[in-house]
């Protein structure tokens, strides 16, 4: 375990299994459907690559990058910094996070893409942090439940660093305090 890491929250192997469980669910939803995947960039990397494989309908995707975010605080901003390359009118769409913490980001894009008119957007996230909520949005796949302390690894960050852990910790606060 890294030694900034306080104690390991989900293992490897467990969230494996979820995310396979999950796949599956969404290969049953969107049979004959060809959804895209939009992955909110950069957290949700590793997440998309594996939920991707564990789907077997067909399907696309693109991604999108937007910061609201510096520190553990949250800024209350989202900034478009970069759009989707393809046209989504008449797609279902499947919005791919990280983590759902206040929800402003993802209300925000949800809001921002549904002006483009696609068949469906539904929200797919490896983690729900749902005490911590402000904007008024649901997951509609959630891989896992977690308490409000602040989570590295697995694609999410601190500062840019510990997307590279293979498993979800809890931060040590002295870390960002
Ligand atoms: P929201 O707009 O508050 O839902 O923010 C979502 C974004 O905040 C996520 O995509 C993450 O990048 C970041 N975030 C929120 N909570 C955590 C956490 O516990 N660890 C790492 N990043 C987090
Ligand atoms: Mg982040």
């Amino acid at each position: 375990m890294h030694s900034d890491v306080e104690r390991i929250l989900l293992t490897r192997k467990e969230i494996d299994d979820r995310i396979f469980e999950i796949g599956k669910q969404i290969s049953e939803d969107y049979e004959g459907k060809k959804p895209i995947f939009v992955g909110v960039l950069k957290g949700c990397f590793i997440f998309m690559a594996d939920l991707m494989r564990s789907v077997s309908a067909d399907c696309t995707m693109d991604f999108m990058a937007v910061s609201s975010y510096s520190g553990t605080v949250s800024t209350g901003a989202v900034k478009i910094n970069k759009d989707l390359s393809q046209d989504i009118s008449g797609r279902h769409v499947i919005l791919v996070e990280d983590i759902l913490d206040s929800g402003v980001t993802l209300s925000y894009l949800r809001n921002y893409l549904n002006v483009r008119e696609p068949a469906s957007i539904k929200i797919a996230t490896l983690l729900d942090k749902p005490s911590r909520r402000k904007a008024d949005i649901y997951p509609d796949y959630s891989c896992f439940e977690v308490p409000d302390a602040f989570v590295v690894g697995y694609g999410l960050d601190y500062d840019e660093t510990y997307r590279n852990l293979p498993y979800i910790g809890i931060l040590k606060p002295e870390v960002y305090s």
